[in-house]
C-alpha cells in the first residue's frame, strides 16, 4: 500500500518552499520504488484561522490520524494571528495529541556553506541531536503565588517518566546502533539538577546494557554545548532531555552555518500515529512573497520523511534509505555548484534552486 502523507504548507514561505519539497519528494519516491499517496489541506494557517477562529477544523484528529507522515511548511503569520496562538492552535497540538516523543535534527558541515568554525572540512561534522519531545523540563505542573508581592513564588517543575525516559533512549541508541561509528553521547546535568537528572543518567546507563556494540558516553549540558563549536567531530548521536535538546539542536545546526537550511523530525516511533517532517526554520514573513526563501531545510526534511516511511514494517528500508541518501547527495552538490538563493549570497529563486535538485536528483 502507499504511504499516505497529509501535506500542510502553512504560511508565508512555508507556501512557497513546500512546492521544491513536493517536486523533490516525488521524484525521488519514484525512483526508489515508494509509493506515495499525497494530500493536501488548506488549514493549520493564518488563512484558516481569519475564516474560522481557529487554526484546525475541529475533526483534525479523526482527518489526521490515519496517514503515515504529515509535511509540514511552517505556521505563523504574526500581523493576523498571534505566534502562540498559531503554534500551539497547530503545530505543537500535533507534536503532543500525535505523541510525537522523538525530535531529530541532523547536523552536517554542507559542502559550499561557510560555517562559523574554522578550519572544519565537509565529513569533520556529521551527528545528530536527539531531542525528547513530550515531558520533561517543559511540563504544566507549577504555579505562582503572592504575586506581585516581595513574596512572589514561582514554580515549575520538570517531569521525567520510566515510560518517556526510556522510549527516547532506546531510540536514540537504536539511531547510533545504525550509523557507521555507533557512538552516544547523552548529555546530563547531574551536578546542579541533583534529583531528575541522576534518574536520566542513570537510565541511560540501564538502557545501554542492552545496546553493547554502541560506545557512549555522558557529558554535561554545559561542557557538551561548549564541545559542539571546539570538538564537533567527536559527536555521532547526542540524546538530550527536552529542554537541553531544544538548545543544543539548534546550536548544532548552527555550529554548521546551516540553522537557516535545518530539516527535522518529530517522530512517533511506535507509529501509532503520523510523523511530522518540516524545516526548523518559521514562516519568514520578511521575506514572504518574493519567491526568492531557501527550499533546503523543506527538501532535506523530505529526505528524513523517505527515511522514516521505509522502515515501516514491511516496507523497503534499503530503499527509503537510499532516497534519503540521494535527495541529500543532491542538495550536496547544489550547494558545490550553485544555483543559490540569497541567504547564501546568490541570487537563484526559491524554485530555480529546487529543479536544480532535481535534476541533481537526475529528474
Ligand atoms: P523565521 O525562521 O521565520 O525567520 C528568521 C530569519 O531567517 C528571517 O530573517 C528569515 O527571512 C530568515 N529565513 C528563515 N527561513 C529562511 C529560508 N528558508 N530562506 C531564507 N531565509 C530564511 O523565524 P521568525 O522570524 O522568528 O518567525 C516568523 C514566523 O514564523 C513567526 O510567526 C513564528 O511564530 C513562526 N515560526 C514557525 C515555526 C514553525 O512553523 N515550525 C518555527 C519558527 C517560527
Ligand atoms: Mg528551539
Amino acid at each position: 500500500r502507499p504511504f499516505r502523507i497529509a501535506v500542510l504548507p502553512g504560511d508565508g514561505i512555508g507556501t512557497e518552499v513546500m512546492p521544491e519539497g513536493l517536486r523533490v519528494l516525488k521524484l525521488a519516491a519514484a525512483r526508489h520504488g515508494l509509493p506515495l499517496e499525497l494530500q493536501a489541506f488548506d488549514w493549520a494557517c493564518a488563512d484558516h484561522w481569519l475564516r474560522h477562529g481557529r487554526m484546525l477544523p475541529e475533526d483534525w484528529f479523526e482527518t489526521l490520524r490515519g496517514f503515515d507522515a504529515i509535511y509540514f511548511g511552517a505556521v505563523g503569520w504574526p500581523a493576523v494571528v498571534p505566534d502562540h496562538v498559531s503554534l500551539w492552535g497547530s503545530l505543537l497540538k500535533f507534536r503532543r495529541d500525535f505523541d510525537q516523543y522523538a525530535n531529530l535534527r541532523p547536523v552536517r558541515l554542507l559542502p559550499g556553506v561557510r560555517g562559523p568554525l574554522a578550519g572544519k572540512q565537509p565529513g569533520d561534522i556529521d551527528f545528530l541531536v536527539v531531542r525528547e519531545n513530550t515531558e520533561g523540563e517543559y511540563s504544566s505542573v507549577g504555579g505562582r503565588m503572592f504575586e506581585g508581592s516581595e513574596r512572589e513564588l514561582v514554580l515549575q517543575e520538570a517531569v521525567f517518566t520510566r515510560h518517556g525516559v526510556d522510549r527516547i533512549l532506546r531510540h536514540a541508541f537504536r539511531l547510533a546502533q545504525q550509523r557507521p561509528r555507533k557512538r552516544l553521547t547523552a548529555a546530563t546535568k547531574s551536578n546542579g539538577i541533583a534529583i531528575s537528572m541522576p534518574y536520566w543518567d542513570e537510565r541511560v546507563e540501564a538502557i545501554a546494557a542492552e545496546f553493547p556494540d554502541v560506545q557512549w558516553d555522558r557529558q554535561h549540558v554545559d561542557i557538551l554545548a561548549a564541545r559542539f563549536v571546539l570538538q564537533p567531530e567527536r559527536f555521532d548521536v547526542v540524546v538530550a532531555s527536552n529542554l537541553f535538546g531544544d538548545i543544543l539542536s539548534d546550536l548544532g545546526p548552527a555550529c554548521t552555518g546551516t540553522l537557516g537550511m535545518a530539516p527535522s523530525a518529530n517522530l512517533n516511533p511506535d507509529r501509532r500515529y503520523p510523523s511530522l517532517f518540516e524545516p526548523v526554520h518559521g514562516s519568514a514573513p520578511d521575506i514572504a512573497g518574493q519567491g526568492i526563501a531557501n527550499p533546503i531545510a523543506q527538501i532535506w526534511s523530505a529526505a528524513l520523511m523517505l527515511d522514516f516511511l521505509g522502515q515501516a514494517p514491511g516496507a523497503d528500508a534499503a530503499a527509503g534509505r537510499a532516497a534519503h541518501d540521494a535527495i541529500v547527495a543532491a542538495i550536496e552538490q547544489v550547494l558545490r555548484t550553485g544555483p543559490r538563493t540569497r541567504d547564501l549570497g546568490g541570487h537563484a529563486s526559491t524554485r530555480e534552486v529546487g529543479e536544480a535538485i532535481a535534476a541533481a536528483l537526475g529528474g
